[in-house]
């Protein structure tokens, strides 16, 4: 069976520009959409349908439009002009950006709408309902204040208190008031339509549907499984109506009232697919109808339970054809410096402003992906690790490849590349692209990719790059360079530091399309596919070998850390630097002072700026020996996760015998600059604790973590 594939990104509220946030998923989504468009399907590759559109309905963008004084579909065309800079921006390459106030959305909500009518799953009841008298409007629970039943702070939103955190109703608010007039709102009785999921058909569904295996991820599958109950007892019915007025779409026969905004907002991902396959000529019903055709949506971890139980049950009861080939993959949330994203605490980065800094897109594509995985998980931006991350993988071990060799062929070779390679050249490139097992490492890569171990699969990549560098190390063609007799073997050097690195180009191209491009245009090359990265038969350097290629040019800069000094806004750095709060020193428990010990004097005060600087990381200890001719040093190799080993001394022989260590978990301090030893190079420096009086206590104890920490966690 042919495998195409239909993939959203949630459809974001057409009031605001995009953060970094929403950039984290479409960047998400996008990488994985490239990776399966370089696979081969029957005759050519696979068809991928990528669409997205704003979210557009609601109470808030009709209010935000009315105090701009113009419609609200104006206020959200303003909106939807600003979209493209950021899209084409960060290479997000959907093939239709859309909105949910179109036509084909009114057509496809009213009509799953009245299929759920059709199936008995659609109910009417009357509710009482705070209404505006001065507006002559219902007020939604956001257009009502008062104060917090729980805590009585005033001016509280009337879903939930933002000083307690308490949820309640907005008839439990004391003193009530509409945002719009102020005035005490009365309760109206109205009617409301709703979709009535208590009944036992949508249990039994959700409950198959949701324990299909593949469709969710694991932690899904058990959060949704609470929200059901053991019997479906905990699924309420959804109110899905609103009364006018409301931006928002009308519901069939019935006067005066329009879909909730979460009714129609998932329709329009069927909506832009629909215009996109309008404008394409694509037959829409057949492409959904097709068996190879999968739906998949990347959501955030806020939106799960539109996405999974409302969604799948809509369209598990209009008879929507791709029901049983849906996929939800749910990501956590992106913070900065640890932070929650807030514009009022002025955190967050914004995207238009790391590029007008002329900060280049792909470093964050990568930096994104380095640190995406399958899990709900969130993840964090960290200046410091974008900046180190950035310049030691994209910098040091993947560009350095190129810019190290290209230029020999340009002036040597007349810019053509060796038309044989040696036995050695092979092997190294087998070397690395051929794991230990004998299996082709762009297989597991390919698998990670699939599965959206993004982490995974660049940490594989940048072993390849390691060996890709250490081949250049060992065969210096700097060296080959200075020598006539050498030219043969400089120019077969050369070649194979040309492939692998064209190898290496070819698997991050998902992360780095821009990169990616110019790459071929320097090799001559065509569109990269999926089938390139095989190394079987020599296909990883048969297409190479007597090709002619393009002058180098700088395919990629370091990050300068200064840019990321500009990159955040002001107030986010003064929050980082204050101290931490006089109530935590007050709430310690009245203990009795301790009895002073013969300890170190403390050294100066530092800020917390200056912590930082160490870049203290959980290392693992896969190798331990001893050193020959050093009395008191073992060398250890370690692994902080960066898909190399550090070699590090440390003078903890007297208290450990090198099995002691292996496999054991420390903490080492990753930044310190290498120093030249007697025995070797030292990558950085265990840490170990020692008394005062070393002779009175000489005991060296090496630091462990508590259960749960991995290599590379950073230490703060
Ligand atoms: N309009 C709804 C979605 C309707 S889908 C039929 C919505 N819009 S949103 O603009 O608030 O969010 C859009 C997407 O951005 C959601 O998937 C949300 O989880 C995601 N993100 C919002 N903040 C985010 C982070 N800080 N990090 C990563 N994704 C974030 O919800
Ligand atoms: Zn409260």
């Amino acid at each position: 069976m042919t495998r195409k594939l239909f993939v959203t990104t949630a459809l974001p509220y057409a009031n605001a520009a995009f953060h970094i946030g929403h950039m984290m998923e479409y960047i998400q989504a996008d990488i994985w959409v490239r990776f399966q468009r370089m696979q081969a399907e029957g005759d050519g590759l696979r068809e991928v349908h990528f669409v997205g559109a704003d979210d557009t309905h609601g109470t808030p963008i009709m209010i935000a439009a009315e105090k701009e004084g113009i419609t609200p579909q104006e206020f959200v065309a303003k909106i939807a002009a600003g979209r493209p800079q950021y899209l084409d921006g960060f290479h997000i390459a959907f093939d239709n950006w859309y909105s949910t106030d179109s036509p084909e959305n009114v057509e496809l909500s009213q009509g799953i709408y009245r299929k759920l009518r059709e199936a008995g799953l659609i109910q009417t009841k009357t509710v009482d309902r705070f209404f505006d008298p001065v507006k002559g409007m219902f007020l939604a629970d956001r257009n009502i204040k008062g104060e917090c039943p729980k805590c009585h702070a005033k001016d509280q939103y009337g879903d939930n208190c933002e000083v307690c955190g308490a949820a309640y109703q907005p008839t439990d608010l004391i003193n009530p008031y509409s945002v719009f007039t102020n005035a005490t709102p009365i309760l109206k009785p109205s009617e409301q339509y709703f979709f009535k999921l208590s009944d036992p058909r949508c249990f039994e569904f959700l409950r198959d549907w949701l324990n299909t295996p593949g469709r969710l991820q694991p932690e899904m599958v058990n959060k949704v499984s609470e929200w059901l109950g053991e019997a479906g007892e905990k699924l309420a019915d959804w109110d899905i109506s609103r009364d006018a007025p409301y931006f928002g779409i009308p519901i069939p026969d019935a006067p005066n009232k329009y879909f909730y905004v979460w009714l129609d907002a998932p329709v329009g991902y069927l909506a832009s697919l629909k215009n996109y396959c309008g404008k394409k000529g694509i037959d829409y019903d057949a492409l959904l109808a097709d068996p190879g055709t999968e739906q998949i949506h990347f959501i955030g971890k806020d939106i799960v339970s539109f996405h999974l139980l409302f969604w799948p049950a809509m369209l598990e009861f209009a008879k929507h054809p791709t029901i049983d080939r849906m996929r939800v993959a749910v990501h956590g949330h992106l913070t900065v410096n640890n932070e929650k994203m807030s514009k009022s605490r002025g955190t967050g980065i914004s995207p238009l402003r790391y590029l007008n800094l002329g900060m280049n897109p792909e470093w964050l594509r990568y930096y994104l992906a380095y640190k995406l995985n399958s899990r709900v998980e969130d993840l964090d931006f960290t200046g410091d690790d974008f900046v180190a991350r950035v310049n030691s993988d994209l910098i040091g071990k993947f560009v350095n490849i190129a810019s190290r060799c290209a230029g020999f062929i340009a002036k040597k070779f007349d810019g053509k590349l060796a038309s044989s390679l040696s036995a050695a050249s092979q092997e190294w490139i087998k070397k690395a692209l051929v794991a230990e097992d004998g299996s082709e490492r762009q297989a597991s890569i390919a698998a990670n990719f699939e599965s959206r171990e993004f982490g995974k699969a660049l940490r594989e990549i940048m072993e390849i790059a390691d060996v890709a560098n250490r081949f250049v190390d060992e065969n210096k063609p700097w060296i080959l360079a200075k020598d006539e007799g050498k030219v043969a073997e400089l120019h077969d050097v050369c070649t194979a530091a040309l492939i692998l690195f064209r190898q290496l180009t070819i698997l991050l191209s998902p992360v780095l399309p821009g990169v990616a491009a110019n790459v071929r245009t320097f090799l001559n090359d065509a569109a990269y596919t999926w089938a390139e990265t095989s190394v079987a038969n020599g296909a990883a350097w048969q297409p190479m070998l007597g090709r002619t290629i393009g002058a180098y040019s700088h395919l990629m800069t370091r990050v300068d850390a200064k840019m990321i000094e500009d990159l955040f806004d002001a107030p986010a750095q003064q929050a980082a630097a204050a101290p931490a709060p006089a109530a935590a020193v007050e709430a310690a428990p009245a203990l009795e002072a301790p009895a002073a010990g013969d300890i170190e004097e403390l050294s100066p005060e530092i800020s917390i700026d200056d912590f930082t600087k160490i870049d203290l990381r959980i290392a693992k200890i896969v190798n331990c020996e001893h050193v020959e001719g050093a009395g008191k040093l073992l060398r250890l190799t370690l692994d902080v996760g960066e898909g190399r080993y550090r070699n590090v001394f440390s003078g903890i022989k007297s208290m450990y015998k090198p099995e002691d260590l292996v496999g054991k978990l420390t903490v080492m301090v990753a930044n310190l600059a290498p120093r030249k030893m007697k025995f070797g190079v030292s990558e950085g420096m265990v840490l170990a604790a020692s008394a005062k009086d070393e002779k009175a206590n000489p005991g060296i104890y090496v630091l462990n973590p508590w259960p749960g920490a991995e290599p590379g966690m950073r230490v703060r």
